[in-house]
C-alpha cells in the first residue's frame, strides 16, 4: 500500500516554553533540514506568483533569509534583507514594531529597492503580524509595491493575517 505523502506541517516540530516560558515555538529547521520538506516549502511558498511580475525578493530577519534566498535563486530575482537594528554597514531607514514576544527595530539600506519595483516579502511565519509590517512599511517607504506576502506557518489566532489583510496585502500561507 502506498503511503501518503508528507506535508510541510509534518517537517515542522513544535518546542513549547521558548523563547519564554508559555510561548509554543514552531520550529522550521527541521523543515529546512529535509531535501523533500525545503523543496515542498519552497515549491508551494511560489506556487501563486508564478508568471506575476516580481522584481525583488525580500526577506525577513533571519528564517526569511533561508527562505527568500532559495526563492529569489528560483525566479531568477535579486533578495534584498531586512534585518535587526544594528547589523546592514550601509545608510538605512528603520522602523520600530511589537511582535508575540517583545519589542525590536528593523532596518533596511535605504538605496535597496527603487520606487515602482515590485516586491515578494517573505518569511517563515506570522503570529502578531507585527514584523511583516514593519516590513512592507520599509519597503513602502522606498516607494517600492509589496505584491504578496508569503509564510510557512500561520498562528492565525494572533492576528497577523488579519492586520495584513486590512492593508490591503495578499497573504499567502502554507499551514497554520
Ligand atoms: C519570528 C518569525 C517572524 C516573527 C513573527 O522571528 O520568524 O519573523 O517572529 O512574529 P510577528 O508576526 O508577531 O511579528 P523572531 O522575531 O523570533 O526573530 P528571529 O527570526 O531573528 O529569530
Ligand atoms: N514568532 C512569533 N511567535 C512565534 C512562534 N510561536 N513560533 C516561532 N516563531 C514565532
Amino acid at each position: 500500500m502506498k503511503t501518503a505523502s508528507k506535508t510541510v506541517t509534518d517537517y515542522i516540530r513544535t518546542i513549547p516554553d521558548f523563547p519564554h516560558e508559555g510561548i509554543m515555538f514552531r520550529d522550521v529547521t527541521t523543515l529546512f533540514s529535509d531535501p523533500r520538506g525545503f523543496r515542498l516549502a519552497i515549491d508551494q511558498l511560489l506556487h501563486p506568483y508564478v508568471g506575476t511580475e516580481i522584481d525583488q525578493v525580500v526577506g525577513l530577519e533571519a528564517r526569511g533569509f533561508i527562505l527568500g534566498g532559495a526563492i529569489a535563486h528560483q525566479l531568477s530575482r535579486g533578495f534584498v534583507p531586512i534585518r535587526k537594528k544594528g547589523k546592514l554597514p550601509g545608510k538605512t531607514i528603520e522602523q520600530s514594531y511589537t511582535l508575540e514576544y517583545g519589542e525590536a527595530v528593523m532596518e533596511v539600506h535605504d538605496d535597496a529597492l527603487k520606487p515602482g519595483q515590485k516586491v515578494l516579502l517573505v518569511d517563515d511565519l506570522l503570529a502578531t503580524g507585527g514584523t511583516a509590517e514593519a516590513g512592507i512599511k520599509l519597503i513602502e517607504r522606498m516607494g517600492a509595491q509589496v505584491i504578496g506576502c508569503a509564510f510557512v506557518i500561520d498562528l492565525p489566532d494572533l492576528g497577523g493575517r488579519k492586520r495584513l489583510e486590512s492593508m490591503g496585502m495578499d497573504v499567502h500561507t502554507l499551514c497554520s
